[in-house]
């Protein structure tokens, strides 16, 4: 596990987006599986300046959203679906025909879970797979207690999640209490993960999810089972790790010998 801190959000936006830029013109036709939140923003305003500055084409690439909430039709303002418009979709170049996003409106949840992770299998694969944490140490919408070998399911918010997200709803009786989410299981299956996470309100799920015994109970401390896995946090988010200092080494040392992790 690679962990790389740095020195505030824009660091980890910046580090982020160079990461999936790098595995998008090694394949152009590069799956990558996005995520909302607030901590992603940063990172897709990057990858949207390089689109426009730098010429990163994303024409063959394929996305996977991890999760979508359920209940909330695709063009509702608080939908995953408007969010990967409003901050991503509609400012580069990804055909709308290569993005897949669960579809809250379904009824027949298992078919339609089983048809997305299929979509998945069908592209090849995920080839990278961006992450945020939760502040109990959720990823996607895998919950405390999430099985760690968990496939797309609907899945009911833990009430720190719903608080956490009432912001974006304008009260914490907006937010739906169930979601459509990938599994840990089917995150684990990704080639690449990059996990980001900001500020000390994510300190504790940090330490817990990289320095913690392996638990349903933080479901990113499965993140430790992956050969091919970037923590990419800021100072503040960093600042309950025990082994930060040697962390910060390693990432020292690989500049040294500009090793290659394949990340
Ligand atoms: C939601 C999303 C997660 C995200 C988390 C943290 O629960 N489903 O994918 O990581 O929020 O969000 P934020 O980045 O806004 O703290």
């Amino acid at each position: 596990m690679r962990v790389i801190i740095a020195k505030d959000y824009d660091g980890i936006s910046r580090t982020a987006a160079s990461i999936i830029a790098k595995e998008i013109r090694a394949k152009p036709r590069a799956v990558l599986g996005l995520a909302t939140g607030s901590t992603p923003l940063g990172t897709y305003k990057e990858l949207i300046r390089m689109h426009k500055e730098e010429s990163l084409d994303f024409s063959g690439v394929r996305t996977f959203n991890l999760d979508e909430y359920f209940g909330l039709p695709p063009e509702h303002p608080q939908s995953y679906h408007t969010f990967m418009s409003e901050n991503f979709f509609d400012y580069v170049n990804v055909k709308a025909e290569n993005v897949s996003i669960p579809d809250g409106t379904v009824t027949d949840v298992e078919s339609f879970c089983a048809g997305y992770e299929e979509s998945i299998r069908k592209a090849g694969g995920i080839d990278l797979q961006l992450l945020g944490i939760g502040r109990d140490g959720h990823i996607g919408f895998n919950e405390p207690g999430s099985s760690l070998g968990s496939r797309t399911r609907l899945k009911t918010l833990a009430e720190e999640t719903v608080r956490d997200n009432a912001r974006f709803f304008g009260g914490e009786e907006k937010v739906p209490r169930l979601a459509l989410t990938m599994g840990i299981g089917t995150i684990l299956e990704a080639r690449k993960l990059v996990m980001l996470a900001s500020g000390a309100e994510k300190a504790g799920a940090v330490k817990n999810a990289i320095e913690g015994p392996l638990s349903s109970q933080v479901t990113a401390s499965a993140l430790q089972l992956h050969p091919q896995v970037a923590v990419v946090i800021d100072e503040k988010a960093a600042r309950l790790l025990d082994r930060r200092e040697y962390y910060l080494y390693v990432e020292k040392m690989a500049e040294q010998v500009e090793h290659d992790t394949g990340i």
